[in-house]
């Protein structure tokens, strides 16, 4: 019981220096709670914050986040208030290493953030990092389309998530899933602006990755830059799998459907094939409908190793600006039923 009440002053008083003050905080709830010599009972650590609304004024040193939370279990942060980056006085001026996440959760264990509003963070809105037993539900996250780097939710080395009836419309990924991730559930989000809900990219300078079990069902991709999305690195190993996007709407989505298995964090595009590539496998896309704004509404770019087990069905997409669209495989392994624009080019 101390160290929840303990917990409890602390994040009070922390959160009302917030209101007024400039510094980067960080909460490592490990330190009240958890004792863990073996005698004393270390039962969660509950606690709930109702979040006033807090606001990043002035100048902060950086670090790598602004809000920082660490070891706590059974944590609720919960709305309705306001969280603002104040990003604007960030994104132009300060290079990206040196901007903080908003609001940051390592080794956090039965997390529930639920009805807050993220306003234009420095770089991501939320970051869960080594999470396991994560519920989000009911935010909005908005920061304009041209905001660099602000994801709205990105998540790593975390398992059984579930993000639900939100709103993300930011500058990059809507929601990002990098690798040891596993068990992640999305349903009922929409987002736009933004880069679409992407899986990776995995595999970077050529580590090895996993991702497994991601679903994405009833998701909305309003003029957002990509949709669906799996990329990964040549030259790194591990696999994405058992991954599904379902009852996905589009409206005037770029790129609506893509694996791409040549991404080079931009640093070239269709970068070469290496000896070494993650395994994708398993990938679901199932009742998409709507309308894409790029001609190329499907593309299924695999590594020479080669995509198995990709199926493609009900899927019916046009273009929002009146041409025909294409469908691109490259060593894709899968099949497909029911779609518009036809899926004709897996291999099986
Ligand atoms: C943190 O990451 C390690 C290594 O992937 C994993 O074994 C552990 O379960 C993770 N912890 C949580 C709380 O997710
Ligand atoms: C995700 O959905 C699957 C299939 O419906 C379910 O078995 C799993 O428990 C869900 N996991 C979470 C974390 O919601
Ligand atoms: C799509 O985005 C536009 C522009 O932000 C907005 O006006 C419209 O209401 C959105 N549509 C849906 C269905 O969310
Ligand atoms: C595809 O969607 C369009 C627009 O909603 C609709 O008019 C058309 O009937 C649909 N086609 C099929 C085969 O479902």
């Amino acid at each position: 019981m101390e160290g929840v009440v303990a917990m409890f002053f602390m994040l009070g008083i922390s959160l009302s220096h917030l209101v007024t003050g400039n510094a980067q905080t960080y909460f490592d709830v490990g330190k009240f709670g958890a004792v863990g010599d073996g005698n004393t009972d270390d039962s969660p650590v509950l606690g709930k914050i109702l979040a006033p609304s807090v606001d990043a004024r002035g100048t902060f040193k950086y670090d790598d986040c602004w809000l920082c939370f660490k070891h706590v279990d059974g944590l609720t942060v919960d709305g309705p208030g306001q969280i603002d980056g104040n990003g604007a006085t960030w994104w132009t001026k300060v290079p990206i290493s040196e901007r903080p996440t908003a609001l940051h959760f390592h080794l956090c264990t039965n997390l529930r953030l639920h009805g807050l509003t993220h306003l234009n963070s420095q770089k991501n809105h939320i970051s869960i990092h080594n999470c396991s037993g994560v519920s989000i539900s009911d935010l909005h996250i908005i920061a304009p389309s041209d905001s660099p780097n602000t994801d709205g939710i990105n998540i790593a080395l975390s398992s059984q998530l579930l993000i639900s009836n939100t709103f993300i419309g930011t500058g990059d990924d809507c929601v990002a899933i990098n690798g040891g991730s596993s068990n992640i559930n999305i349903t009922s989000v929409t987002c736009g602006p933004g880069h679409g809900i992407s899986i990776g990219s995995l595999g970077e300078d050529g580590t090895s990755e996993n991702v497994d079990q991601v679903h994405v069902t009833g998701c909305t991709f309003n003029q957002t830059m990509n949709g669906a999305r799996i990329k990964t690195v040549p030259g790194g190993t591990g696999f994405a799998r058992d991954i599904s996007f379902e009852e996905i709407t589009l409206i005037a989505s770029g790129n609506p459907i893509v694996i791409d298995q040549h991404y080079c964090d931009g640093r070239s595009h269709h970068c070469q094939d290496q000896e070494n590539a993650l395994a994708v496998s398993d990938v679901t896309f199932s009742g998409f409908q709507g309308t894409s704004a790029a001609v190329e509404a499907i593309n299924l770019d695999c590594s020479k190793q080669g995509c198995r087990g990709i199926t493609v069905n009900n899927v019916n997409i046009s273009s929002s600006v009146g041409k025909d669209l294409r469908v691109v495989c490259n060593n894709a392994y899968g099949t497909s039923d029911s779609t518009l624009p036809v899926v004709s080019c897996l291999l099986s």
